[in-house]
């Protein structure tokens, strides 16, 4: 089955080139002529890439952005603006847009973009339950798992950020007796407080300015299946009591509404903060805390389990590096010790960042320790960004492009071989980000 693209795009002449670009790639394609009808489409067609415009009547292209990132976090959708008009589009990345491409469209760039897409798509089919470890701790891990997934009981997963929690979360749900229902997940630090409750229990029409129709909340969406609770420690308290009773009584109460409903689901909830800490301080109520937290899983930061990180390595290079239609290339023993000897504040996501990295710049068959980010390799020296920073994925593009020009001298056309893109493709994201005075 072709991989489907959503175009959303006013100009008739523009979405009748696009629509046969992206055909003749041997995508299926639909298009839309507004927001509106886009989001439709989006909802009942189900698209595995959405391209929209910006500026359309009467819904626009960030409330179809807004959308998707509601309701299909995990559907790219990539933003089409006016030269000219990149500050909105730098708003949409922000918002959470996968990528921005230009007016006049490059179709090769285009195309580029849905083959990456369509690529990490598949990966991500696959690697989901991947949770790679040997280690005795995570082998422990792995046991506890099973023994979690094996009862309807809610279960805490504890670990320092970057360390699989949400992974865990996932594996729990596909050992479970519900891995047929459905996993649905809400991080309860990036919803605004006064929206969390509609999002968790659900509204009805009426129930604040601005809802207009009926909403299922999260309780109900996982009915039958798994509701994992992200960064549980963010919940305000004025709702715990609610959600208390949620867990308790298996219960929910939509906002506005006077009925109640019952729902079945195992309720999962990580953090990466010490909840009883909270408890302690009184920011987090005892009685939640001991009802989620009737079974615990506890991942181990990444030092902690350096047995793994030769193994986690070699996972990523593999699989980024057959993302970039190459052949994996050795991890040279140099490049191991300094592996090992690093801290990893950001666990394994840092690692992943670090060798997704390091698949893009070498291109031989061994990996050297100038592959590797200088943060890693030189700790000391360049270590002070803050996580977020580290984490930011136009920040890590900068980078790299940065250290890319750097080492061929900001020769464009040897930086653009080195990162194995085009030298268009290297101008444009040059001329996106500012770098190097073309802008
Ligand atoms: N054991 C593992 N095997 C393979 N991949 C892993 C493993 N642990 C983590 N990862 C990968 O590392 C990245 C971070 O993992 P995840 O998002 O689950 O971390 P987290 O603990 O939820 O972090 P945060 O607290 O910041 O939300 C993901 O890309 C995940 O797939
Ligand atoms: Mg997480």
């Amino acid at each position: 089955m072709a991989e489907k693209v959503l175009l959303i795009e006013d100009e008739d002449r523009l979405r009748r080139i696009l629509k046969l670009v992206i055909e003749e790639a041997g995508y299926e394609i639909r298009t839309a002529a507004e927001g509106g009808k886009g989001i439709e489409l989006w909802q009942n067609w189900q698209p595995h890439v959405v391209l929209t415009d910006l500026k359309m009547q009467p819904v626009d292209g960030m409330a179809v952005l807004r959308y998707g990132v509601k309701h299909h976090p995990h559907t790219p959708c990539i933003i089409l603006t006016a030269f000219g008009t990149v500050a909105k589009a730098v708003d949409a990345m922000k918002s959470g847009a996968y990528d921005f491409l230009t007016k006049p469209v490059d179709h090769s760039q285009l195309l580029d973009i849905l083959r990456n897409v369509m690529a990490q798509r598949s990966q991500g089919n696959r690697r989901d339950d991947a949770l790679i470890g040997s280690s005795e701790a995570m082998q422990a891990v792995k046991r506890e798992i099973e023994l979690v997934a094996s009862t309807d009981s809610a279960v805490l997963i504890q670990g320092e950020s970057g360390t699989g929690k949400e992974l865990v979360a996932r594996a729990i749900h596909a050992a479970s007796a519900r891995s047929k229902g459905p996993f649905v997940r809400i991080n309860c630090a990036s919803i605004p407080s006064d929206l969390l409750e509609s999002e968790l229990f659900g509204h009805c029409r009426g129930a604040f300015t601005g809802a207009t129709t009926d909403r299922r909340g999260v309780f109900v969406r996982a009915h039958g299946g798994v509701l994992f609770l992200d960064e549980i420690g963010d919940l305000p308290l004025a709702l715990q009591p609610k959600l208390l009773h949620a867990v308790e009584e298996k219960e929910i109460s939509p906002v506005g509404g006077s009925r109640t409903q019952l729902v079945s689901v195992k309720i999962l909830s990580a953090t990466n903060i010490s909840l009883e800490e909270m408890v302690r301080k009184k920011r987090f109520r005892a009685d939640l805390f001991y009802r989620l937290n009737t079974m615990v899983v506890t991942l181990p930061p990444l030092r902690d389990r350096g047995e793994d990180i030769r193994l986690l390595a070699i996972h990523f290079l593999t699989r980024f590096s057959s993302e970039l239609g190459r052949r994996p290339p050795a991890v040279s023993p140099p490049v191991l010790e300094i592996l090992n000897a690093y801290p990893w504040p950001g666990n394994v996501r840092e690692l992943r960042n670090a060798m997704e990295r390091a698949a893009l710049v070498c291109t031989g068959d061994v990996l050297e320790p100038d592959h590797l980010p200088p943060s890693i390799r030189e700790p000391r020296a360049t270590c002070p960004q803050s996580d977020e920073a580290c984490l930011d994925l136009v920040a890590r593009e900068q980078a790299l492009l940065r250290a890319a020009l750097e080492q061929c001298n900001w020769n464009q056309t040897r930086a653009a071989r080195k990162l194995n893109i085009t030298r268009s493709a290297l101008r444009y994201r040059l001329k996106k980000y500012g770098i190097g005075g073309s802008k």
